[in-house]
């Protein structure tokens, strides 16, 4: 087992990372706080797991909390279902929430833990490729709006993420290749060894070799714990944490949520970032290339669908929360390997990502 620790003073806390750790009871009851317990999970990861860990926390009586599957389920409505179930069960805050599944059970069981009675501990078991290398460690949580990914939510760190790679036997290859735009996420914008890393063990990692995966995890979860405790609130770097999300948003919101997969709608949406950084002059054709040759061998889209016409990505781009004093802000690539913020791109400029990323689908 592998441990990184999120540097955040007194709200600091360990990433442990390897196979077989849901067997591992300590791991969670360690990090419990008081004696009540709820979990949170759907319906398409409870028969896989949810007794695995429940077997840790017979003498807690845990409450338990199915929540339907799919991105289009991460409403209002369906985060309701979790505070009837705590309010019922009259759980205090005295209660720890554990999230076990993927990205999107961890926000809304994050949401849920962050507002619950103004506030309760919690802890991430993420169970696919995108929540163990991204979305279980930083403390977003949240819930979507009709009119906007992620729009509604708060901050609110884990006591401790837990990630057991042996989940990732179940998982489809199509969300492992979701996971996978956000791994190379990490590299494009910060880590280009690891970039290079990614061109030479694609393969291994396409065919699940647990060292490859394991090694994917250990890197990607060590370069976002590094950006959270530079940059909790994100009021600067953390922000290139969304390279492709502006794009990427636009198209999981026009498409209906759950259409694409969000690490789909963020691989396009890096293809294009990447495309507009070299429009602006900054990344090289080589490195372009380089970028949209690794995003197709992982199976992943680097162009946006052909049913958003480029105007219509444009307005949608517009509710972005990046967006200040109504002037869009873009993550962009000062080069392969680091990212940048920027507020005056030509929008002449972005029209040509547009329509390019909408040509030769
Ligand atoms: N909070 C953050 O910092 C952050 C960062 C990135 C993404 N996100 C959010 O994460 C969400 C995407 O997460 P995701 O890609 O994990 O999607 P997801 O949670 O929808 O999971 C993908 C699918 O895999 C299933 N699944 C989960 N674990 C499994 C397993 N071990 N075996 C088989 N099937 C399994 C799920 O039931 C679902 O059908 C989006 O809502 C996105 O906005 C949040
Ligand atoms: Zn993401």
């Amino acid at each position: 087992m592998k441990t990184l620790e999120v540097e955040l003073g007194e709200r600091s806390y360990p990433i442990f990372i390897g196979s077989g750790l849901l067997a591992r009871g300590e791991l969670l009851t360690r990090h419990m706080v008081g004696t009540r317990v709820a979990m949170v999970t759907n319906e398409t990861v409870a028969p896989l797991y949810l007794a695995k860990v429940r077997a840790h926390l017979g003498r807690h009586h845990p409450v338990e909390v199915i929540l339907p599957d799919g991105e289009q389920h991460k409403s209002l409505t369906v985060l309701n279902r979790i505070f009837d179930a705590l309010l019922e069960n009259r759980c205090d805050r005295q209660t720890t929430i554990i999230a076990l599944g993927g990205g999107v059970v961890g926000d809304m069981a994050g949401f849920a833990a962050a507002t619950y009675q103004r506030g309760v501990p919690f802890i991430q078991v993420p169970t696919t490729l995108l929540a163990q290398v991204d979305s279980s460690v930083g403390g977003k949580t949240g819930v979507n709006h009709a009119l906007g990914k992620n729009m509604i939510g708060a901050f609110h760190q884990p006591r401790a993420v837990i990630i057991d790679t042996d989940t990732l036997n179940t998982l489809s290859d199509r969300e492992l290749s979701a996971g996978l735009a956000e791994v190379i996420k990490v590299g494009l914008i910060r880590d280009p060894v690891f970039f290079a890393w990614l061109e030479q063990h694609l393969d291994r990692l396409l065919k699940r070799d647990p060292d490859a995966l394991a090694e994917a995890i250990e890197r990607s979860c060590r370069n976002k714990a590094e950006v959270v405790a530079a940059d909790e609130r994100e009021a600067g770097v953390r922000a290139t944490l969304n390279l492709g999300h502006t794009f990427g948003h636009a198209i999981e919101t026009g498409m209906g949520y759950g259409a694409w997969l969000h690490g789909e709608a963020v691989a396009a949406g890096m293809a294009m970032a990447a495309d507009l950084s070299h429009r602006l002059g900054w990344l090289k054709e080589s490195d372009l290339s380089r970028i949209r040759m690794l995003i197709e061998r992982a199976h992943l889209p680097v162009q946006a669908p052909p049913a958003l016409s480029a105007t219509r990505l444009r307005e949608l781009m517009s509710v972005d929360k990046k967006v200040q004093a109504g002037k869009l802000r873009l993550v962009l690539l000062k080069k392969l390997g680091e990212a940048t913020i920027t507020g005056d791109v030509p929008e002449p400029l972005l029209d040509a990502t547009l329509a390019a990323a909408r040509a030769a689908a």
